[in-house]
């Protein structure tokens, strides 16, 4: 495949690639549970960017893996990811109405059923990745832990809890932590369990990894930056949802321009990792020029 090589931009074939892979996956085996299935598929099928798991798929190209033979993995973390958008949403997070330019998972299918969509992403992504991921188990189990590890205290649910108990006067450092657990450690995974899958994070791939960790804050940083600059239709979210709730962000704590300050470094801070990484990185390249300049 193409994976979008050669020209500039963001990856599309490898997006399109994620999306007919999501397409074809089915979870409900009896017609009993099938309301819920269409709950998880309305939010994971609403489009979005599949950031997560083309970086999944670019990274096995950098390594020369065929991308499609890490999809398992790269389905399993969307999953995921899918499960922290509708639950970040609820009435009680981040109460808002539109997601991935639809109306969200509680708006359409009541709050009971979206949060049960959650619960269930999260472990049919396990289940998916268990049961279809072919490498060598202890490899399998290696990826496994390191995506969890990601979605758990020390990653995504850390960090949302951060999110919602931070105080007003969060220190600078603090809100680097915040983010780097709230949105880094599930995008770092999305990179570092394709090494693992791979037989190893060893010294060899000590500047993906810290590629993998500087492209989390950027990613959270920018979008700090477009929930204030952004308009719904682009977003496919609502603008303005962080002021609205007194969050602590990147634009709240140090103002915007000196957000997009700090993105433009943490941009350079993470080409430059992979430049210097030694592997074939010109998809990674182009997903890290895009995570800076998108406006979705
Ligand atoms: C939004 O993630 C939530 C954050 C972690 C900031 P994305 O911007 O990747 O959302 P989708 O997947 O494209 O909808
Ligand atoms: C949430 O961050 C990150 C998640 C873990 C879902 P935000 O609350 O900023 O994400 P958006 O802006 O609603 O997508
Ligand atoms: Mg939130
Ligand atoms: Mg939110
Ligand atoms: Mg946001």
């Amino acid at each position: 495949m193409g994976g979008g090589r050669g020209g500039g931009g963001y990856p599309e074939e490898l997006r399109a690639q994620v999306d007919r892979y999501l397409e074809s996956l089915s979870f409900s085996d009896t017609a009993a549970t099938a309301g819920l299935e269409a709950a998880m598929r309305y939010s994971l099928l609403a489009g979005g960017k599949r950031i997560r798991p083309v970086l999944s798929l670019a990274t096995a190209q950098a390594l020369g893996r065929e991308p499609a033979s890490v999809m398992p993995f790269a389905a399993a973390l969307e999953l995921i990811h899918t499960y922290s958008l509708i639950h970040d949403d609820l009435p009680a997070m981040d109460d808002d109405e539109l997601r991935r330019g639809r109306p969200t998972c509680h708006v359409a299918f009541g709050e009971d059923v979206a949060i049960l969509a959650g619960d269930g992403l999260f472990a049919e992504a396990l289940r998916h990745l268990l049961e279809r991921q072919a490498d060598p188990a202890a490899n399998v189990l290696a990826a496994a832990i390191r995506l969890v590890s990601a979605a758990g205290v020390e990653g995504m649910v850390g960090g949302q809890y951060m999110d919602v108990t931070a105080p007003e006067d969060l220190d600078p450092a603090a809100l680097r932590d915040l983010h780097e657990r709230k949105t880094g450690r599930l995008i770092g995974a999305a990179i570092e369990a394709v090494l693992l899958l791979s037989g190893g994070d060893g010294p060899a791939t000590i500047a993906l990894q810290k590629f993998a960790a500087e492209l989390g804050v950027l990613f959270q940083i920018v979008d700090d930056i477009l929930d204030v600059t952004g308009d719904d239709a682009s977003l496919g979210k609502p603008g303005g949802s962080d002021a609205r709730h007194g969050k602590r962000t990147y634009v709240s704590v140090y103002g915007l321009e000196r957000a997009r300050e700090l993105a433009e470094q943490s941009h350079s801070s993470a080409r430059a990792a992979l430049s210097g990484s030694g592997y074939d990185t010109e998809t990674l390249t182009q997903i890290t020029d895009y995570i800076l300049t998108r406006q979705t």
